[in-house]
């Protein structure tokens, strides 16, 4: 404990009948007939404490002071609760006000603002409930994470976020350079920027996966995982977006693709299972009061087996349904997130694992199908949101990656380490990458992505 008098959460489990201290924040005041009722939250559960202030115990005049969003500590007795859904209340004995907030200009005054009005005060929704809850949520998620992949005894890497590569080729990068923009030197013969000046003397990036590196430890100590930010400057300005988000990504060695399939669906019933246990108030807040099928899809995802299907008979089903689709449907193309949604919300009613994908919609890393023309690629298709993982099979092959690479127009210079972890003792091995704020998404029933992380960043807006 770091601080005398406990959490609410803590003296909400407490045997009525001893003094206690309480610190927290004022969510709402209510005063009757001289009694004054306050909701203290410190964040700690989604329940607020019930502090009773009886007649004459706080000078009016400190009273007064005392508005939602105020800062307190209040000195009192657990007593037992009259109220419904809660065991103890406290009755103050003194109250100390910290700090005030002027209920004029306090902006969490009122119930129900929209989710756009509580984005723009991001330094102040985290008092709300729901924003309480999700990083409630968001808190548990992470450590149930970590906690299944040291369970299974795979080692954390630290893969850098600076980087001089790019994983995906997807040419969705943000550049990370110290020349003087107004004034960048250039290559006399070329006029192409001369970035031997440049900090890393070589052009540079935040990155947009750390499986690259992954694969290298993954080359040593088998079994292997990152957990940490990712950038892409993709211009798409949808609700599962964002230009930063928090990406997992495991590695696997002797490993083919249906042992990477069958680890992400260990992985996503346990994580989810997790949160289910130590959530319990916060999820069925947002079953209640956000999406009324969080918990029945949570529960129906724990328990029943993902649905398996090849790209090419994810292509028929398509083009057998009679939709009328935004994007068409056609062998070669990307799915898009309605033809994801279709496949997972009325053709499956589950999570569905897409694999097989073509060659050309796919990473150069991705091991190639003796067809030609597919790769042992897997996206895991969750419904209401579509891919929330994409993964694969890697060519462990030295030959046929040189192919890939070139096909692709991607200089095999700049992955000469990735290419000798072909010709050094190579194995065959797989992993994939889980989007965080897409499965936090999936537990909350949030709507849009950028209510899910602290600080959401997007194309226009890097606000806090
Ligand atoms: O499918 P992606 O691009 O795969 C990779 O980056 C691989 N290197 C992963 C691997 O095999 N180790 O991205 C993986 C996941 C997606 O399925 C999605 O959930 C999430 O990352 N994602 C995003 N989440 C939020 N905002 C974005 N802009 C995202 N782009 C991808
Ligand atoms: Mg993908």
């Amino acid at each position: 404990m770091i601080r005398p008098g406990g959490t609410v959460r803590e003296l909400l489990n407490q045997i009525p009948g001893q003094n206690a201290t309480v610190h927290g924040w004022v969510k709402t005041r209510r005063d009757s007939k001289g009694i004054h009722f306050l909701h203290i939250s410190d964040g700690s559960c989604f329940s607020d404490l019930q502090v009773v202030v009886e007649e004459g115990i706080v000078p009016e005049e400190q009273m007064r002071s005392i508005t939602t969003g105020s800062s307190v500590r209040v000195d009192g007795e657990l007593v037992e609760s009259p109220a419904a859904g809660q065991k103890v209340e406290m009755k103050a004995h003194s109250i100390h006000l910290y700090g005030t907030a002027d209920p004029v200009s306090y902006p969490l005054q009122k119930k129900g603002h929209t989710m756009e009005f509580l984005r723009e005060i991001a330094h102040l929704r985290p008092r709300s409930n729901t924003f309480g809850s999700v990083f409630r949520v968001r808190n548990a998620l992470a450590h149930a994470i970590h906690t299944f992949f040291q369970n299974e005894g795979f080692l954390y890497v630290h893969t850098p976020i600076l980087t001089a590569s790019d994983c995906e080729g997807a040419g969705a990068m943000f550049g990370v350079t110290t020349l003087d923009l107004m004034n960048l030197p250039r290559e006399k013969q070329s006029g192409k920027i001369d970035y031997s000046s440049d900090f890393f003397a070589k052009p540079a990036f935040l990155t947009v996966s750390g499986q690259l590196e992954a694969e290298i430890f993954a080359m040593a100590f088998t079994n292997v995982y990152t957990f940490g930010p990712t950038f892409r400057a993709e211009n798409s300005n949808t609700p599962r977006h964002l230009a930063e988000f928090w990406m997992i990504e495991p590695e696997i060695a002797f490993a083919d693709l249906k042992d990477d399939m069958e680890l992400a669906e260990r992985f996503l019933k346990f994580v989810i299972n997790e949160v289910m246990n130590r959530c319990e108030d916060d999820i069925a807040f947002f079953d209640k009061r956000i999406d009324n099928t969080v918990l029945s899809t949570l529960n129906n995802v724990v328990s029943s087996d993902f649905e398996h299907v090849t790209y090419t008979e994810a292509v028929n089903i398509l083009e057998k349904s009679d939709k009328d689709w935004e994007f068409p449907v056609k062998w070669g193309s990307d799915l898009q997130s309605e033809h994801e949604r279709y496949l997972t919300e009325d053709v499956f009613k589950k999570p569905v694992i897409v694999t097989d994908y073509p060659k050309e919609i796919k990473a150069f890393y991705m091991r190639a199908n003796d067809d030609g023309k597919t790769v042992r690629a897997m996206d895991v298709l969750a419904p209401r949101i579509g891919e929330i993982i994409g993964g694969s099979q890697r060519e462990e092959r030295l030959d046929v990656l040189k192919t890939r690479l070139a096909e692709q127009g991607l200089e095999e210079s700049a992955y000469w380490w990735y290419l000798d972890l072909r010709r050094f003792g190579t194995v065959p091995h797989a992993g994939f990458g889980l989007g965080f704020e897409r499965l936090m998404l999936y537990l909350t029933g949030m709507k849009n992505i950028r209510d899910v992380i602290p600080f959401p960043r997007t194309p226009g807006s890097a606000d806090f």
